[in-house]
């Protein structure tokens, strides 16, 4: 490693994802000892009930966003907050970074935007900056076993893609508190369902040209606290001892939803979303069908992939066997989050070398989202609403 220092500025720092990126971050050097630099969160912004819990991470908090994100300090900006703040926060960073002129790395929580049309926004300004790293994280793609799947299925060796399943189950809605994952920009498609259409095309090479949807909400009102917690590690704590002091506020976005893919080869798939299924912690798996072979992917097994081997009637466990969801028994060691498992950290140093290798310009071990691909997951999730509302097919042509 060398002692090339990046400055890293973090928005929403006190959050869920604020924390992954501090784990991430601090053991990025112990994963990864040749990496080429040497990053540190200097500075985080937060709520004001949240400076005291951002300090004692060691990072010196501000309340000011908007003077971080204009600080010349930063080399690189790691925007996770909730998704309705990350087309503001991105455009003035990109805005900001485009007036400097200094190298810089810009990274959005997924989903990348609310819409399609602030998406799209994000992605042109991007493009006109030179010397920018951008990417979404979409995480899920630096597993190593679903980066060895991609290899595998899109080498043709095993024939062409004919059908794929995804699904992807939580279940700590059904006992959630009000909060903004049920406000107008949250919603089980925006926060699962973009990870599964990001997979899809991770893993298949290809994005739909249609699709057909149905959604529901389960749990029409839920319960908002006074003094609600801003982020999710006082969320769960809300739902131990929630505090009767609130009132109950109407959701309008869905709790789970269903899709019907076609894609232009004339490939189909389906993608199931829930944060309404008991039993369900993290529960994202896939099984993609190719002519001669059938990879199977769970995050409960998070090591371990499955490929069933049609030519020679194999069936072939590579990796591990490591099961996390254990993480919610009477022996709670290092919980990251309910269901996330105790290695979600190491995800999130996968995802983060892959941004401090692609700021370097090295190649990338496996490709992370670019914004363009998280741009046409918006496509897809804002054609998915639409066919929702329209009750029909509709093209991904039709939106633009
Ligand atoms: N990639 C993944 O696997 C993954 C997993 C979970 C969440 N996420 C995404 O990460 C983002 C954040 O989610 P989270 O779970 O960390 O949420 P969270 O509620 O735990 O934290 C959000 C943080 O944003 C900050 N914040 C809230 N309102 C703000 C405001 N008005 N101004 C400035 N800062 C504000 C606060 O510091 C808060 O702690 C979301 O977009 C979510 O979809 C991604």
């Amino acid at each position: 490693m060398t002692n090339d220092k990046l400055m890293v500025a973090l928005l929403g720092a006190a959050g869920m994802m604020g924390r992954a990126r501090q784990l991430g971050y601090a053991s990025l050097p112990y994963y990864y000892p040749t990496i080429p630099y040497r990053p540190t969160i200097y500075k985080g912004s937060c709520l004001p009930s949240e400076c005291d819990a951002v300090r004692n991470a060691g990072i010196e908090p501000t309340t000011d966003w908007k003077a971080l994100v204009n600080e010349t300090k930063w080399d690189v900006i790691e925007i996770a907050t909730p998704n309705e703040l990350h087309h503001e926060m991105c455009m003035e960073a990109l805005e900001a970074t485009k007036k400097l002129g200094k190298k810089r790395a810009v990274i959005v929580e997924k989903p990348l935007a609310t819409s399609f049309g602030q998406a799209k926004e994000m992605y042109e300004l991007a493009k006109t900056i030179p010397n920018l790293h951008c990417s979404c994280n979409f995480i899920y793609r630096h597993v190593a076993i679903n980066a060895f799947f991609r290899n595998l299925i899109l080498s043709g060796a095993y024939g062409p893609v004919i059908e794929f399943e995804f699904r992807y189950a939580q279940s700590w809605g059904r006992n959630a508190d009000y909060s903004w994952r049920f406000g107008p920009f949250g919603g089980c498609l925006a926060d699962l369902g973009s990870h599964a259409c990001d997979m899809a095309s991770f893993l298949t090479g290809e994005r739909p040209s249609e699709v057909a949807a149905v959604a529901a909400t389960y749990i029409p009102e839920r319960f908002k606290p006074a003094k609600q917690a801003a982020s999710d590690i006082r969320r769960y704590e809300n739902n131990v001892a929630r505090e009767r002091e609130g009132e109950m506020v109407k959701v309008e976005v869905d709790d789970a939803a269903r899709i019907l893919m076609k894609m232009p080869n004339g490939v189909f798939g389906t993608i199931s979303c829930t944060r309404n299924q008991c039993g369900a912690q993290n529960t994202f798996s896939y099984t993609i069908c190719c002519r001669d072979a059938t990879f199977k992917w769970n995050f409960d097994r998070l090591s371990e992939g499955v490929m069933v081997d049609e030519r020679t009637g194999e069936t072939k466990t590579y990796g591990g066997s490591t099961t996390f969801t254990a993480d919610q028994t009477e022996f709670p060691y290092a919980i990251f989050a309910p269901g996330h498992g105790v290695d979600y950290r190491a995800l999130t140093a996968n995802f983060l070398y892959e941004n401090v290798r692609a700021f370097a310009g090295l190649a990338p071990v496996s490709p992370l989202a670019t914004f363009k691909d998280a741009m046409e997951v918006e496509r897809t999730l804002e054609a998915t609403k639409k066919s929702i509302c329209e009750n029909r097919w509709v093209r991904l042509s039709e939106i633009n």
